[in-house]
């Protein structure tokens, strides 16, 4: 079997899908890697070291496609909504592709996705359970993310975040507060904490409350419950507009007393929550930064850009997108192993095996045979439920 990873090609992309150092276990269970040509360059693995570890290098990127058996991307169409969409006549019937989907983005485009008749797998469903904890390349690139906003606001914050006793005085720790407490919330306050800041954070999953603490943050809680806060798959539950006014009237106190915000409160395939007004920026001290990890899905702060850096009433508000990105080697290198081990899993005697039976492979399989196959993408695109 034949494994393919094309070079990347959402403008200014720099993860690659699979590093060298995977190849010899993707041999043992009986896969040739080829590679195009520079795939790997902008994230530190240069085309030699795919060779030395027994990968193949092409030239052109349709050849990647035409001999794989599999493709593997970080981004490809769908969550590439800007040049992914050039990959849809490469792909072909009975070719298994595997990546970030975004399944639930566009009907269309997953559609698009399954008329090529390729079996794509979205990264994105991977279930929350021990047995796919190695495969969860989301996780992965979330505490990325939530590493790097706690770096850009460091690097942007007109203050130390440490407490310093010095002979000229002593300095007070920067106060960070994160919304939102899952992955990458979760890595934002221990960063924060590395680097002395004062960490604290609040989510409307009262869950989260126990995780913030073994990481030594404060959690912040609010008198407003959401209403049946977690489903099944511990993801927060969209709440109504009343729930989310009542959030913002309590945050504000909290907000304007803090020096950096990382705002990172999502639901799946839902616009993220407004929970930081303008009102809000403008109570908070000059030289404050507010880092809007939600930012790609409208962002939790009323003036956030996406893939932007602004200044509005002296608070410096970063939108940028993609972090992961930003932090190619890692990235890269959490990702490779993360769809190894899931490659890995669902090959069987040299052979994908695409069992629905098995919790993993059903919850991951969005398109098969021409069509949308999975059940959550159907239900959340309300296309009729397929008789199994
Ligand atoms: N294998 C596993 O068991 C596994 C893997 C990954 C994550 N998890 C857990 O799943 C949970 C969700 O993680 P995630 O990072 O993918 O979530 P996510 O990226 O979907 O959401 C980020 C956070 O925002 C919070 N949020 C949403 N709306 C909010 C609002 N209005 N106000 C405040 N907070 C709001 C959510 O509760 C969540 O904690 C976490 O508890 C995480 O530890 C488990």
């Amino acid at each position: 079997m034949i494994l393919g990873v094309p070079k990347e090609s959402f403008p200014g992309e720099r993860r690659v899908a699979l590093v060298p150092a995977v190849i010899p276990n993707l041999v043992k269970a009986g896969y040739e890697v080829v590679v195009e040509s520079g795939a790997g360059a902008a994230a530190g693995y240069p085309d030699t070291e795919y060779v030395a570890k027994g990968g193949k290098i092409l030239a052109a990127r349709a050849e990647v496609f035409r001999l794989s058996d599999v493709v593997l991307q970080v981004l490809c169409y769908g969550s590439n909504d800007v040049s992914g969409a050039a990959d849809l006549p490469l792909l072909r019937c009975g070719q298994v592709l595997v990546g970030f989907l975004r399944p639930l983005g566009a009907v269309k485009t997953v559609q698009e996705i399954a008329s090529t008749g390729v079996s794509a797998f979205s990264i994105e469903l991977m279930p929350r359970t021990t047995r796919a904890q190695s495969m969860d390349a989301l996780s992965s690139m979330a505490t990325i993310c939530g590493y790097k906003a706690v770096i850009l606001a460091a690097n942007r914050l007109p203050r130390l975040f440490p407490m310093l006793t010095t002979a000229a005085g002593t300095i007070t720790p920067a106060r960070v507060f994160i919304i939102g407490a899952g992955v990458v919330g979760l890595q934002a306050i221990a960063t924060a904490r590395r680097l002395g800041a004062v960490a604290s954070a609040y989510d409307m999953r009262p869950a989260a409350k126990e995780q913030v603490h073994s990481l030594g943050g404060r959690f912040v809680e609010l008198p407003v419950e959401a209403q049946d806060a977690q489903d099944s798959r511990g993801y927060a539950r969209a709440q109504d507009e009343s729930f989310y006014e009542r959030q913002r009237e309590l945050l504000g106190r909290v907000v304007a007393e803090s020096d950096v915000v990382i705002t990172a409160a999502v639901i799946p395939g839902k616009q993220a929550p407004v929970l930081v007004t303008r009102d809000m920026v403008e109570k908070m001290a000059p030289g404050s930064v507010i880092v809007d990890v939600a930012a790609e899905r409208g962002g939790n702060c009323e003036l956030t850009r996406p893939n932007q850096m602004v200044v509005e009433h002296d608070v410096t508000i970063i939108g940028y997108i993609n972090l992961a990105s930003t932090v190619p080697y890692h990235a890269s290198q959490m990702y490779a192993r993360n769809v190894a081990a899931f490659l890995i899993y669902l090959t069987k005697s040299g052979k994908i095996e695409i069992n629905t039976a098995d919790e993993i492979t059903r919850e991951t399989l969005v398109t098969a045979g021409g069509e949308v196959v999975n059940a959550r993408v159907r239900e959340f695109f309300s296309l009729p439920a397929k008789v199994a």
